[in-house]
């Protein structure tokens, strides 16, 4: 990892494991992007820049027409792109000062290199070391914008954002604060985006990009199930294995955009942040704005060497270290169970059946406080409903401990039901205005997390539970998108910071409730995996993948989910058949099998649990446990594509490839089926090998030449389990 500047030819380069990214401050004092992909040498690649033609342009001011070379704003490949001087591209900031005039200029004033990343205040960041910031001014109004840069020398990914100083003599409007730009040399490539809906996250989609905007956003005021905070761009050849794949991933949990901009030079300018639809940030004289950080992954091996660039970069840098490559708790929870309807003994009896059988949380879910005995009441009430759980939390804590398990609970901290003793006492704390009904989100309404006391009061309620129960784990939901953006209080002209302010609420939260609670484990959540994104990462090592349980349409969301997020942070449940999302039924064996490829746990009625079941639950438990070590930390293979093929597989490797798994799986079952070997990858090709089902040893080579037919059993959904170690 090295970041340098050559003072002649004004070049940073920045190089990461197998990574370079370059740009130079060009004769007009721009930051001119140069390269990013695959390392390269130090050489003056200035001579290589292509010159801008047409007719239209706008020259920059005072610029000499006989001047040779480019001379718009608009043929540049752009640092930090911006608006009102000839450059017609998307801008990445746009403003307004206090007389109305629009324009800024952001050009080179210095740069410095310092040893430590800093934090960004109130938003989730990559952790990491040396760190280049180039300050851009603009020379005539003084309004100032610095841009970080760091690289890593153990994953091929650059972090990047944008911090914006107003040192101008006024208030300046904000209209658009992205956190990055920078380009690309073509403009044929592809776009995968990660679309989906409740039950339906993370499915893959791949379009070719065009001339124009290609864009992906969310305006919901979180990150959203229906387009991920990520975006790949990727040559219009490139596969899971061969070709260059860039990840775009925005550690962010409020309204964003992702935009690829096929220019008609020939380029790809790519841009994005803080969705500006709905966004004006007031900014007063002196103060400054921070952007949210994004990862940058670069890899030459397909979409399967970016996601593990990107799998290591979260990994290694952004998910709390405390959780990294540990050993996760193995759950028992009971929602799908019992919804609403359990009291002591139907808890005592699930968490009873598994007694013994390697579960070692029983996590209590919704329905617990307040008067919750549907979805129309209690939320925000974070005291136990004692008509179902007599002798309250201490009760059934203290039964599950005697068990030797530990104790898990479900919170819905930002959430409050009109229904409930809360929403009486402080009606002004949820969101909306004072002259309109609130539209219901799944009968409940928000919480406003941009005032400082309503966070107080929340803080305050699920610390007291936290502080007086035996709690080693909490699932923290979030049921409801925002609607009425608006809060009481605040001034007209800030209104439309509400978005942005409800993300840093949401992390004001998380640091006093999570980062303060060191000993509980959190596990993220959003009516299945609707925030699922690098921010909440930050503060929840796992994420609640889907509501969706059935393992055939798990492998559609692990994949897609697999494109940007290590295994890892998926957490996945062995659940309850018929399927109640579905109605499809497949094996316990097939169901365990899937949901292994995460963060494993189990969410079924073990009250009837015959001992068949238990010994089968105690296997599955122990299986999982010999492979928990290469989930959560080895490098994954995409070998079998559900979307493409009657198949899907999933490779995991360990880092210093002595041992690997390959879980493959059949959709449909049929008669006299043509042979299907599955691709062994990742394995080294000079170490020998023994695998499940085989009295023979083999060369990695062999494996990963021949492959292995898969000898599936008869019927539909169904998996093998090959386990490979290496013999010395
Ligand atoms: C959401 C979650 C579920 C469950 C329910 C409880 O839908 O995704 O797992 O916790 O809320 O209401």
């Amino acid at each position: 990892m090295s970041i340098t500047f050559n003072t002649e030819s004004k070049i940073f380069y920045l190089d990461g494991k197998n990574i370079t990214y370059a740009f130079f401050i060009n004769e007009y004092g721009y930051a001119e992007h140069l390269y990013f992909g695959k390392q390269i040498g130090h050489d003056d690649i200035r001579s290589m820049r292509s010159s801008g033609a047409g007719s239209f342009i706008a020259t920059i001011p005072g610029i000499d027409l006989n001047t040779k070379g480019i001379k718009s704003y608009q043929h540049f490949p752009s640092e930090l792109s911006f608006f009102g001087t000839g450059d017609y591209r998307e801008p990445a900031v746009m403003l307004t000062h206090s007389n109305g005039d629009r324009l800024v200029e952001l050009l080179y004033d210095s740069y410095e290199i310092l040893s430590e990343k800093p934090a960004i205040g109130g938003i989730p960041s990559m952790r990491g070391g040396e760190t280049l910031v180039v300050h851009l001014k603009d020379k005539i109004n003084g309004f100032a914008c610095d841009l970080y840069y760091t690289v890593y020398d153990d994953c091929s990914v650059l972090a990047r954002r944008a911090v914006y100083k107003n040192f101008t003599d006024n208030t300046v409007m904000l209209d658009r604060a992205y956190s990055f730009s920078f380009s690309l040399p073509r403009n044929d490539y592809d776009v995968i985006s990660l679309y989906g809906a409740w039950a339906k996250e993370r499915h893959v989609e791949r379009a070719p990009m065009r001339h124009g905007v290609t864009s992906i956003d969310s305006k919901r005021t979180t990150s959203s199930a229906t387009l991920n905070p990520f975006m790949a761009i990727v040559d219009n050849t490139t596969t899971e294995e061969f070709g260059n794949a860039y990840g775009i991933s925005l550690i962010y949990s409020s309204s964003y955009v992702l935009k690829a901009e096929g220019t008609s030079g020939g380029r790809t300018l790519v841009t994005g942040g803080i969705n500006d639809f709905d966004f004006r940030w007031k900014l007063c004289k002196g103060e400054m704005f921070e952007t949210p950080e994004v990862i940058l992954a670069y890899s030459c091996d397909g979409l399967g060497g970016m996601s593990r660039e990107l799998h290591d970069a979260m990994r290694n840098y952004l998910i709390n270290p405390r959780y990294v490559g540990k050993s996760r708790p193995i759950v028992i929870n009971n929602w799908e169970a019992t919804y609403f309807n359990f009291d002591n003994d139907k808890l005592k009896a699930i968490a009873k059946a598994v007694e013994g059988t390697g579960i070692d949380t029983f996590v209590l879910d919704d329905g617990w406080f307040g008067k919750r005995d549907s979805d129309k009441s209690g939320l925000g009430d974070w005291f136990v409903n004692e008509g179902k759980l007599q002798g309250g939390l201490k009760e059934i804590i203290s039964y599950v401990n005697s068990l030797g398990m530990k104790f898990g609970l479900w919170f819905e901290p930002e959430m409050v039901s009109e229904d409930s003793e809360l929403f009486r006492a402080h009606p002004d704390y949820a969101i909306g205005t004072s002259d309109r009904p609130r539209c219901y989100g799944r009968n409940q309404y928000m919480l406003d997390l941009t005032r400082e006391d309503v966070r107080d009061h929340i803080v305050d309620a699920v610390n007291k539970v936290l502080r007086e129960n035996n709690i080693q784990y909490v699932k923290w939901d979030y049921n409801r998108n925002v609607t009425e953006s608006y809060s009481l209080g605040r001034e007209s002209d800030r209104q439309a910071e509400f978005s942005h302010r409800y993300a840093l609420g949401v992390y004001d939260l998380c640091e006093r409730i999570v980062n303060s609670n060191p000993d509980i484990f959190f596990e993220g959540c959003s009516g299945g995996g609707a925030r699922f994104d690098p921010a909440m990462l930050y503060y929840f090592p796992q994420i609640w993948t889907s509501d969706d349980t059935d393992a055939e349409e798990r492998t559609f969301i692990q994949y897609g989910t697999s494109l940007a997020y290590p295994l890892s942070t998926m957490s996945c449940h062995v659940s309850i058949v018929p399927n109640h999302q579905t109605g499809r039924i497949t094996s316990i064996e097939t169901r365990a099998d899937i949901a292994h490829l995460g963060a494993t746990g189990y969410e079924l009625d073990t009250s009837d649990y015959s001992d068949e079941d238990k010994e089968a639950t105690c296997k599955q438990v122990e299986e999982y446990k010999q492979i928990e070590t290469l989930i959560l930390n080895g490098d994954l293979y995409r070998t079998e594509d559900p979307h493409t093929s009657n198949f899907f597989g999933f490779m995991v490797v360990s880092k210093d490839k002595s041992e690997a798994i390959l879980t493959a799986y059949r959709r449909m079952g049929s008669v006299n089926n043509e042979v299907k070997y599955f691709k062994v990858s990742g394995l080294d090709e000079s170490k020998t090998y023994s695998v499940t089902g085989y009295d023979a040893t083999f060369k990695g080579s062999t494996l990963m030449n021949v492959g292995l037919p898969a000898a599936f059993k008869k019927g539909d959904f169904m998996t093998l389990r090959y386990l490979f170690k290496e013999v010395l």
